[in-house]
């Protein structure tokens, strides 16, 4: 082979690499990347009343961030997320929630992952996938709804949807009012047995909305709650479907505060969801005034529960409306960071809690199993300061020993029953925050809650407690002892996450 020949092979090689280099080059490069912007219709799942649920996910992505809405039945979201070439995490730009509601991956445009701990399916949708809204109805003008004189105390009782959420059914309801009475927490107080969304059915063509199979007959369910000397909660929406997507009550206010009646209900948690694809923020009042005035109308006594996760400073017309507790904040979770969210989002309601009338921070997740003893103390020990509601959200069929001394714990029970009505605010120290709520008979409750990840060492200074008088006798209500002042001071060691929390009286 000559050095020419061997030149001219070698460059027919090369040029042939150059060729196929760029082949891939170029085909790399007319891959198109995935991209979310768009709508897609998710296949929901079947709803217990056998509707089938719909979602539409509207979706813009710029670079791998990801922002739009998430729509279902029950209302429609905005979202935020990242996208990693065709893997999708989103996340509720409003619910400050550490984990993504969506997880998923594109492929062949079809969207597939987990929603929650469901399988999640979408494809690009189309006009027929649209959520019809219903016709739009003008809210009355407003007008005070008289008061119906009730919840003078934080209401207290046990609510289904923190621990069973869809799972709830008349059996599991009977036996939770069968251990309200054998567990003690009937005695301790807790007397409203509250069933949560996904108890609905269908409406008729009269406008009756059933019960769903789980529910065969809600007015025996009634009746056996209210033969245990107990008293019985409901759910429903302002608008035309509750957050689960089930229907609720827009344009039905009424005929459901009539049926609720009949059925021997006592408690009405409503809830906001569906009405904010109908209404403004603006609306929030006379919208929640319509079943102030429907269940006032039913001449029955039944505590009005207006949750709207503190949208349009519900605590100012809270009572306007006939409400009697109205919540603050978003959904808790059982976690510190989300149940210290809660607690804190209410601070700035303060002034306007009072007997009848009441900030709710959301239910109590004590004993679910996901914070320590001395967190769920802490949990404990705020809701009773700041005169919470007291719902607790747990199996209360099966307790041990420690979520019971938690839940029954009859000193701190009374600081959160106190006739006063106060709700305590924080002062912070360093990792320390301490919450004092004066009570009727001139003493105050303090808890100094350990925000901190290590031991702390409390001081509670007598001088800091809007005392009349020197601080006399006091008492360890976790303990379960009288302490001493001494020099005016009262120190103890805090657990992490902890609290410390005394019930001092003055001379
Ligand atoms: C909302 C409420 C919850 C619960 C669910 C039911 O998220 O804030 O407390 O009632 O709806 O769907």
């Amino acid at each position: 082979m000559t050095i020419e020949r061997h030149k001219v092979r070698m460059a027919t090689r090369m040029t042939a690499c150059i060729a196929a280099l760029l082949v891939v080059v170029s085909l790399s490069a007319c891959k198109k990347q995935p991209s979310f912007t768009g709508k897609w219709a998710a296949t929901g799942k079947t709803l217990q009343n056998g509707e089938q649920e719909k979602g539409i996910l509207d979706l813009k992505q710029e670079g791998d961030q990801v922002t739009g809405t998430v729509e279902g039945l029950g209302g429609k979201f905005p979202v935020k997320g990242k996208a990693t070439e065709a893997h999708l995490e989103l996340w509720g730009a409003d619910w400050n929630d550490p984990k993504p509601f969506l997880v998923a991956d594109l492929n062949d445009q079809t969207i597939q992952g987990k929603q929650w701990d469901d399988a999640f399916t979408a494809r690009p949708a189309t006009d027929a996938d649209e959520i019809k809204k219903p016709e739009y109805i003008e809210p009355p003008a407003l007008h005070p709804v008289p008061s119906n004189g009730l919840a003078k105390t934080p209401p207290m009782g046990w609510n289904s949807w923190n621990l069973f959420a869809e799972k709830v059914d008349d059996q599991t309801v009977r036996t939770m009012a069968d251990a309200m009475v054998s567990s003690g927490m009937k005695d301790a107080g807790y007397i409203y047995v509250n069933i949560d969304d996904t108890w609905e059915g269908t409406r008729d063509a009269n406008g009756v909305l059933a019960t769903n199979k789980k529910f065969p007959d809600m007015k025996a369910l009634a009746d056996y709650v209210h033969s245990k000397g107990l008293k019985i909660g409901i759910y429903s929406s302002p608008g035309p479907r509750t957050c689960g997507g089930y229907p609720a009550s827009y344009g039905h206010e009424e005929q459901d505060a009539k049926m609720f009646a009949e059925w021997g209900i006592d408690y009405l948690k409503y809830d906001w969801c569906s009405a904010g694809t109908i209404y403004k923020n603006d609306k929030l009042q006379p919208v929640y005034q319509k079943m102030g005035d429907a269940l006032h109308a039913t001449g029955r006594p039944i505590v009005y529960s207006l949750c709207e996760y503190g949208l349009g400073d519900v605590q100012k017309w809270g009572p306007a409306v006939g409400g009697n507790l109205w919540r603050t904040t978003g959904d808790i979770r059982d976690e510190w960071d989300s149940m210290m969210d809660n607690i804190h989002k209410q601070v700035p309601t303060a002034p306007d809690a009072g007997p009848g009338h009441w900030n709710d921070p959301d239910m109590l997740e004590i004993g679910n199993g996901h914070m320590t003893d001395d967190e769920y103390r802490t949990h404990m020990s705020l809701w009773a300061l700041t005169a919470a509601p007291l719902l607790a959200g747990n199996d209360i069929r099966n307790m041990s020993d420690t979520t019971k001394s938690i839940l029954l714990n009859k000193d701190v029970i009374a600081v959160n029953q106190d006739p006063l009505g106060k709700q305590a605010s924080p002062v912070k120290n360093g990792n320390l925050e301490t919450w004092v709520k004066p009570l009727k008979d001139g003493s105050v409750a303090v808890g100094v809650v350990n925000l901190d990840k290590a031991p702390a060492n409390a001081t509670v200074k007598a001088g800091d407690l809007g005392l009349k008088g020197t601080a006399h006798a006091a008492r360890d209500l976790w303990a379960h002892k009288d302490v001493k002042f001494a020099n005016g001071e009262y120190s103890a060691s805090v657990p992490p996450h902890g609290v410390l929390m005394l019930r001092v009286s003055a001379h």
